[in-house]
């Protein structure tokens, strides 16, 4: 069977079929329809019919797999885990229970979820001698940097998880890399503000037990306020999964060439980090700080629109959603109540925060382009709000992303149609040319 009729065979059935006529020949191509969302035109022959590759830097108009994990429809403001809108996971889940359904596609029942919960707290603990390799990092980096490696690392202490065609190792390594996220996380935090690492406290849900490790010391007790981890948990959904973004897509192609599941989460740990992803939270915070103040929104918003200054409006716009963000939705009011609780209503970056809302809402630059606040818009201010440190935003989204990673990493692997990861390019280098001694070169 030809790989295009094995994926027509697995996909939903298209009557449509997508016509390319190149220097007078004609090339069919099969049109496969999504459940939901954009169908997409098989090219997988393209190369072969025509001795052309298809052009499309940053994946404009390209399918990279087959998922039935997340859909998004970004021009409606829709986020679905495994066909559940996100507000609602948010609001009657926890982030276990959406780890699992991104994981096995259902959610547990009253049985899974207790079995799946105490295996995820059982792996909670990291092997004793990680401890040595935070301590060989300056206490000064960027705990993205330790994250990175630390994930990667993993590899190198759980032997018995790495075998990647063997269904129960996957598992495995799956729970190991959830479960002990948080835990490598908060010591990364603990690490740079030279305080002892904490252990896991099995009776802690996940959420409380990661603000555990983060704000107890061994020489108080400490009790986590229950409102600001259940906003942990929704944060933590809310950024669990979101189809094939620039790091599940690192996570995909790094795992396509049968790399372990710790090396592919270092490696999608490390794409996170940029501003133009994961990055992006820390950067809302700074560039509310260097706004400092409301009056100082007008003359920031012109800089903006100034497309020689380079500077762009952090939190705001998506390559995907053309609306409002779904998990900004959710996020701004869980903002309004952390900053309650806290009695931080009056938080000067916040009120910075929600003028400039205001402002870019009915500004024609951002309306026209369809800018709308991003997930990071909010979640920055309430980490601030809670006493997280802003280099520790992303690491969050590293920790809540890693059931997404390997959930798409799990399916990735149980399709029969995985291959290596291989894109091609247009290439506009130099012509073939002789080599010029050292000698007589000008
Ligand atoms: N501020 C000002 N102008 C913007 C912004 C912004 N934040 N985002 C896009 N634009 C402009 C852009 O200059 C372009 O204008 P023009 O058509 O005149 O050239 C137009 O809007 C279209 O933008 P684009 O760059 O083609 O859009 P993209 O899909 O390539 O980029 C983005 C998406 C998220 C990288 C971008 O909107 C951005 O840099 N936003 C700020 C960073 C940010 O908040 N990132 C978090 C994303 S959500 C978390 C996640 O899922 O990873």
């Amino acid at each position: 069977m030809s790989n295009v009729e094995s994926i027509a065979k697995k996909t939903p059935a298209s009557n449509r079929i997508a016509t390319l006529s190149i220097d007078g020949k004609n090339v069919s191509f099969p049109v496969y329809d999504a459940t939901e969302g954009q169908s997409v035109i098989d090219i997988t022959k393209l190369y072969g019919e025509t001795g052309l590759f298809t052009y499309d830097p940053g994946f404009l108009s390209t399918a990279s797999c087959e998922s039935k994990i997340t859909f998004i429809d970004g021009d409606a403001g829709i986020l679905r885990y495994r066909g559940y809108d996100i507000d609602a996971l948010a609001e009657k889940s926890d982030y276990l229970e959406v780890a699992y359904l991104l994981l096995n596609g259902e959610l547990p029942n009253a049985a899974e979820n207790k079995n799946f919960k105490r295996t995820i707290t059982l792996h909670t603990m990291i092997h004793e001698q990680l401890h040595f390799l935070f301590r060989g990092f300056p206490r000064a980096s960027h705990p993205m940097a330790v994250m990175a490696g630390a994930a990667a690392s993993l590899s190198a202490f759980y032997h018995d998880s790495l075998d990647i065609n063997i269904p129960e190792q996957r598992e495995l390594a799956a729970y190991r890399l959830i479960a002990k996220m948080p835990t490598l996380a908060a010591m990364a935090y603990k690490y740079s503000i030279g305080q002892p690492f904490i252990y896991p406290q099995n009776d802690l849900g996940f959420s409380e037990n990661f603000l555990h490790m983060m704000f107890s010391t061994p020489c108080e007790k400490y009790a986590v306020n229950p409102v600001l981890a259940r906003a942990m948990d929704k944060i933590l959904i809310l950024h669990a999964d979101h189809e094939q973004n620039a790091s599940t897509s690192t996570v995909r192609m790094a795992g396509s060439s049968g790399a372990n599941p710790f090396a592919c989460i270092g490696a999608g740990i490390a794409s996170l980090w940029g501003p133009a992803h994961g990055g992006a939270n820390e950067a809302v915070i700074n560039m509310l700080r260097e706004i400092g103040d409301v009056s100082q929104i007008p003359e920031f918003i012109k800089k903006v629109k100034d497309k020689q200054s380079g500077v762009k409006l952090m939190g705001f716009g998506h390559r995907v959603y053309k609306n409002y963000d779904p998990r900004a939705t959710v996020l701004r009011k869980t903002c309004q109540e952390v900053l309650a609780e806290l009695g931080k209503i009056d938080e000067p970056l916040l009120k910075i925060a929600i003028e400039l809302e205001k402002i870019a809402l009915s500004d024609e630059y951002f309306v026209e382009r369809k800018l709308y606040p991003n997930v990071d818009f909010y979640s920055g201010i309430i980490y601030r709000a809670m006493g997280i440190p802003s280099k520790m935003f992303t690491v969050l989204f590293a920790v809540a992303r890693t059931s997404g990673w390997i959930a798409q990493w799990k399916e990735m692997m149980e399709d029969p149609k995985n291959k290596i990861g291989r894109p091609r390019q247009l290439f506009t280098g130099s012509a073939p040319r002789q080599f010029v001694t050292l000698d007589k070169r000008k």
